[in-house]
């Protein structure tokens, strides 16, 4: 028996629920001799901005107990020079292409991002990136709270903004540096994103004792790897119960069997981000692992893991 793998959210269709998460992935072209990039589920670009970014000052990441800091600061050639220079080689590929697009001053750019996107064909979905901790924005920056992410009013108003210039997939990526994420999830639900995708980074910090300064320049950064596993993970439960939108899960997945957790917790599929710096191929192990569970547990698609958590003691 074959299972299915594939998943659908809004018009995206994934022939399997494996995507490589934004960031971690560069814009596909990088990680080319790495492994058979048309095997995965679908590829989520590194976030872009309206206009080009530099990102932070070096240095901007460290190890960490199970995990990474990163201080990137979305560093990224702008949109312009994103459709000219990397487009026309991830649009080759034959897999779905998910663009990551976040703002730096005003939440309008991601509007303008948005409608300039929509004109194309070889983008597939995309990813609203509300919840990045590593830019400081001028205009969010005067107000409280720092992030979209952190306020459900103001992500709602932003997910119905970009919803009304364009009919493609919209995900909307959430920050686990909140209170409770169902609400926002909620909001992003309401305002008519088609799914979410959960977690971003966690903020925190490393400090080299010897110069008592901290590990990388901005001070804080976001934390991922395994290290962050089991709050995604609570996370995709907790939000499974009140949304009936699909979730992309990540945060820390580094093999088929923490892939699979995902799924079981409510994931409709999952994006790998960490664990591609330590196995450009892992991804493809991870689709292989999955695909045998399924076959050994009988269970004929994905479906019937998603959510499928036990909680009868
Ligand atoms: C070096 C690095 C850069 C990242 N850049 C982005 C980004 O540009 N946009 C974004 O939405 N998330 C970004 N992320 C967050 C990841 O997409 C992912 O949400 C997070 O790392 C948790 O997954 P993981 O533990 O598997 O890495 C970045 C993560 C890392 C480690």
């Amino acid at each position: 028996m074959q299972p299915k793998l594939s998943v659908s959210m809004g018009r995206l269709q994934l022939k399997n629920p494996v995507m490589v998460a934004s960031g971690t992935f560069g814009y596909a072209e990088e990680l080319k001799d790495l492994l058979d990039l048309k095997e995965l589920g679908g590829i989520i670009t590194k976030t872009i901005t309206l206009k080009p970014r530099q990102g932070n000052p070096p240095p901007r990441t460290c190890e960490t107990p199970a995990g990474m800091l990163n201080s990137i600061g979305l560093e990224n050639p702008g949109i312009e020079k994103f459709i000219k220079e990397k487009l026309p080689f991830i649009s080759k590929i034959g897999v779905p292409i998910i663009i990551s697009i976040a703002s730096e001053d005003d939440p309008e750019e991601f509007v303008k991002l948005s409608r300039r996107l929509d004109k194309i064909n070889a983008v597939s979905a995309i990813e609203l990136n509300i919840s990045c901790p590593n830019i400081k924005s001028s205009k969010l920056k005067a107000k409280s709270p720092k992030l979209i992410a952190q306020d459900p009013k103001a992500t709602y108003n932003l997910v119905q903004a970009v919803r009304k210039v364009t009919k493609k997939t919209l995900i909307t990526k959430l920050s686990p540096n909140v209170t409770d994420i169902t609400e926002i999830a909620i909001a992003a639900e309401k305002a008519g994103s088609n799914a979410v995708s959960l977690i971003n980074t966690i903020t925190g910090m490393s400090i080299d004792i010897n110069t008592r300064r901290a590990k990388i320049a901005t001070l804080t950064g976001g934390l991922s790897g395994p290290a962050i596993r089991p709050i995604a993970l609570g996370m995709i439960w907790e939000v499974y119960q009140k949304i009936k939108i699909p979730i992309i899960g990540m945060g820390g997945i580094m093999d088929a069997s923490s892939a699979l957790e995902f799924f079981i917790a409510g994931a409709t599929a999952i994006s790998v981000g960490t664990a591609n710096f330590v196995n450009p191929k892992i991804s493809q192990e991870i689709i292989e692992g999955v695909k045998r569970y399924l076959q050994e547990n009988k269970m004929v698609s994905i479906y019937k893991l998603v959510g499928s958590l036990q909680c009868l003691r």
